[in-house]
């Protein structure tokens, strides 16, 4: 598994792709079955349980998405909020880095995904998850870069060496291939 794997508007992922090695994550820091692949699924559960020492309740509410539940969702956005809208926040079937199994959409004591940026576990995050290999993957200053609105809620796996160059030169995964 390739961990600092690119999928975006530009690089998709086959349509039978799984990754094989996923694994539930545990119950204290996320909803019922949601999986990740195996080495995000262990740092993801350390960075949980890191976080709640510091009174800090992160759980995961989407991880791992198969291509037809990704098209579910998209399809669903399209119909709700039109082609436009649906573009800028949610990605094609094949297209969705959930497909990966190495992102994962979180939570804090509130209860609601949408205000996490408000949150201060979103805080806490910001300042701590890169430690864990974790990188805020639609920052607000990079919609253009990115291709999707801001979403503080969603996090990339990318192992912790590249989520710190990453976070140090406050960069996004495009940024990063577009350089070299
Ligand atoms: N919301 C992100 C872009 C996705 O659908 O993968
Ligand atoms: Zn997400």
């Amino acid at each position: 598994m390739n961990f600092t794997i690119l999928v975006n508007k530009e690089n998709p992922l086959l349509e039978d792709y799984v990754p094989d090695d996923l694994q539930r994550i545990g119950s204290f820091c996320s909803e019922s079955d949601k999986m990740l692949v195996k080495e995000a699924c262990i740092n993801f559960e350390i960075m949980c349980a890191d976080a709640l020492k510091d009174n800090m309740n992160i759980k995961a509410i989407s991880a791992y998405r198969s291509y037809d539940y990704q098209k579910k969702l998209y399809e669903y956005y399209i119909k709700t909020r039109g082609l436009k809208y649906a573009s800028k926040c949610s990605a094609k079937p094949g297209y969705s880095e959930h497909q990966t199994g190495l992102a994962v959409d979180v939570m804090g004591e509130n209860g609601d995904y949408n205000l996490f940026g408000k949150t201060k576990e979103f805080k806490w995050m910001m300042k701590n998850s890169y430690k864990y290999g974790f990188i805020l993957r639609y920052p607000s200053d990079k919609e253009k870069i990115t291709g999707y609105k801001y979403e503080p809620w969603h996090y990339r796996y990318v192992g912790k060496k590249l989520a710190a160059t990453l976070f140090l030169e406050n960069i996004t995964l495009e940024e990063y291939y577009l350089r070299d």
